[in-house]
């Protein structure tokens, strides 16, 4: 029970990765905050930790809160429905993101841009809004937030996905060496290529075995990311196992980046 006591936000947690931190973060104690802007996938995930109905999940207590995190108001909404369940929040990951569909650079549209970039980077600047005052007045919190191996070895297709995940990672250890004097830690995973809701998008190809093997091949270990995989890794950074740690953009991607 590594979080027993904690409170944790998990934004864009009604799928994907975001699912594996919210019900690996409850079996170790934590109350959790599930946010999605799929309302419903939100409440799913919150009612499997309540009732415990999957196997893997046996304890700490969730709520949905439907949002969107490049909302303003919909952080305040995040905030409040927190402390009024919890009465406290020592951290906020930051998972929320999406991406253009892999095609070439003069493909991409304005509306396209602007969406990936407030959804993975703008989100970012509102969390820090939301919460680093709070965090202050607490004496503490941690930030996770979840960039990607595209954002240190970009593939090809994904120019502005790539970039806006290099911006969540600068500005991840700008904001570390920026808040440490006030005990808030702020540290990045980044994942290689997983099997989400994502993964035909990134590889802008249809999801044949074929397509996935020209994958797999630029991965040492062989196989895609998991959300177990990036939750293993969030637990440690939220953890007070990590208390020292802050500025890390740690890869969970089977060597890819080296
Ligand atoms: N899957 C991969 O290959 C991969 C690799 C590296 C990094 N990532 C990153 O991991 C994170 C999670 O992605 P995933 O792969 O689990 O994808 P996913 O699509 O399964 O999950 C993303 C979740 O975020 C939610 N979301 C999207 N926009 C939102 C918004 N504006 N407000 C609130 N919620 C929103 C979606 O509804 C969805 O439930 C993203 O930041 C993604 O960029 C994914």
């Amino acid at each position: 029970m590594r979080l027993q006591g904690k409170t944790v936000i998990v934004t864009g947690g009604g799928s994907g990765f975001g699912e594996g931190i919210a019900k690996t973060f409850a079996r170790e104690g934590a109350n959790v905050v599930v946010n999605d802007l799929n309302g419903p996938a939100a409440e799913r995930v919150a009612s499997e930790i309540a009732l415990a109905s999957s196997p893997e999940v046996k304890h700490g207590r969730a709520i949905a809160v439907a949002g969107d995190v490049t909302r303003r108001a919909d952080w305040q909404t995040l905030f409040d429905a927190a402390i009024q369940d919890f009465g406290s929040v020592q951290v906020v990951v930051n998972n929320a993101g999406t991406t253009h569909r892999n095609k070439p650079v003069l493909d991409v549209t304005e509306a396209e841009f602007d969406r990936v970039y407030a959804v993975n980077v703008k989100s970012i600047y509102w969390s820090v809004e939301q919460f680093v005052p709070y965090f202050r007045e607490q004496g503490g919190g941690a930030f996770i937030n979840i960039a990607s191996t595209a954002g240190v070895r970009p593939r090809p297709g994904l120019v502005w996905y790539n970039g806006s995940k290099a911006a969540v990672i600068i500005a991840s250890k700008a904001l570390a060496v920026e808040l440490g004097p006030d005990r808030i830690r702020v540290n990045c995973i980044n994942p290689v290529m997983g099997e989400t809701a994502l993964l035909s998008e990134f590889m802008g190809m249809e999801d044949t075995p074929e397509n996935r093997r020209k994958f797999l091949a630029t991965i040492p270990l062989g196989r895609f990311s998991t959300p177990q995989d990036i939750a293993n890794a969030a637990l440690y950074l939220a953890s007070d196992d990590a208390e020292f740690i802050t500025g890390v953009a740690l890869e969970v991607d089977g060597g890819r980046c080296v």
